[in-house]
């Protein structure tokens, strides 16, 4: 990788992270800005329901904010990632498994079923990967326009499911739903 490169994928980077701190979180919890993602403060892990505003979260964008100690991510989909998600046959999935909290343990890997709206605009996961546990980078990253997990390469799609790699199942989602328009509970 050239300098040049090398300083483009820094400043990227660093747009990424200005980004995703345009959220606000209610109930005193903070945006999980992934830099400080070693540091997380026992007043937040103890919350075990947050709220979080995702009125200023783009189309094309996500945020991240921590639940439970843990990263979980809030993306709000454009219509090709929504597309490209239902596009795909649960067949084809190494995982077919839901692993949507708010649905039964045998809920298919749908598109549909793992958004939290009808229209498929918003999805919200645990960041963390299921093979060992890293934070996956997201925007579009990977072979398949979603998530990659770096530590040992771990594809996902725009739908947080496994596609390729050592990881065995799709990203969690956790217990979550719309409390009115612009906010997102979490537990
Ligand atoms: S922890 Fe993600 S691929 Fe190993």
């Amino acid at each position: 990788m050239s300098h040049a490169e090398d300083h483009e994928g820094t400043r990227r980077d660093f747009l990424y992270y200005a980004t995703a701190g345009a959220g606000a979180v209610a109930a005193g919890a903070a945006v999980w800005p992934l830099v400080n993602q070693m540091n997380p403060s026992a007043d937040v892990q103890a919350l075990s329901q947050i709220r979080v505003d995702v009125s200023g979260v783009q189309v094309g964008t996500q945020i991240t904010v921590k639940f439970l100690g843990k990263p979980v991510f809030i993306r709000r989909r454009t219509e090709e990632e929504i597309s490209e998600g239902r596009a795909v046959p649960v067949s084809e999935l190494v995982d077919p498994g839901a692993f949507n909290s708010n649905l039964p343990a045998d809920a298919p890997a749908t598109d549909e079923n793992r958004t939290l709206d009808e229209a498929g605009e918003w999805l919200v996961m645990m960041g963390v990967c299921t093979h060992l546990g890293c934070v996956p980078l997201g925007d579009g990253a990977g072979d398949f326009d979603g998530w990659f997990c770096p530590c040992h390469g771990s594809h996902y799609d725009t739908a947080g499911r496994i596609r390729r790699g050592p990881a065995p199942r799709n990203l969690p989602i956790p217990l979550a739903e719309f409390e009115n328009e612009t906010t997102i509970k979490l537990g």
